[in-house]
């Protein structure tokens, strides 16, 4: 299997974190894409057709995307451990707690977007003021999760690390751990796992 990825991504960081988490990283290549909204990818285009990384390439040469869906692949192709519930409340507890991790990435991912590659005179404020809302929001809700969290290792969890690594890597001023200690003192633990520490986002 191949994965087409950015290291400055959390969502692919999220991936390349389950790959080391499940032993999975003897069966797949890393190959490092360059792309933007602007200027995309045709190798990427060519296994994703919306052009976002992401994305994993099957040895038939399936395309498989987005990152949920490869992380839910990833955990099928091993026995244990598994970071997805198989059933009950516990399953829609994690599938919902990896979709807010993966919201509050993407609020700010695009805020990053706006800021970083949108021309000054068509940024629009309100716009990113609002993005940064939806990760408060996302933060205030992971915060409370978090007194919870304990040891637990699944995909909400590995989603919500790094969604913070991902604030860390890209708003470092904006002091989240401040308005949320029990999600800063959880993650501070998290982050020190083995596959956090090799997947840190670029300096
Ligand atoms: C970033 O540079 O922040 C970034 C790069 C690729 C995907 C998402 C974010």
């Amino acid at each position: 299997m191949k994965l087409l990825y950015s290291p400055a991504s959390p969502f692919v960081r999220k991936v390349l974190v389950f790959i080391k988490e499940l032993g999975l990283e003897d069966k797949v290549e890393l190959a490092k894409v360059t792309t933007t909204v602007v200027n995309q990818s045709a190798e990427l285009a060519a296994s994703n057709p919306v052009a976002k990384i992401p994305a994993l390439v099957l040895d038939n040469g399936k395309g498989l995307y987005d990152s949920r869906v490869i992380t839910a692949y990833l955990d099928s192709l091993v026995a244990s451990p598994s970071f997805y519930p198989a059933e009950g409340d516990a399953r829609w507890d994690v599938l919902c707690m990896e979709a807010l991790a993966d919201g509050l990435m993407d609020a700010a991912v695009n805020n990053r977007y706006e800021r970083g590659l949108r021309p000054a005179d068509k940024q629009w404020a309100e716009w990113g003021e609002g993005q940064m809302k939806k990760v408060d929001g996302a933060l205030k809700a992971l915060d409370a999760a978090a007194v919870s969290f304990g040891d637990r290792i699944d995909a909400g969890i590995i989603g919500a690390a790094c969604a913070c690594g991902y604030l860390d890597f890209r708003y470092p001023d904006i002091g989240w751990r401040e308005n949320y200690p029990a999600l800063g003192a959880w993650y501070a633990k998290f982050s020190e796992r083995k596959s956090m520490q090799e997947t840190q986002p670029p300096s």
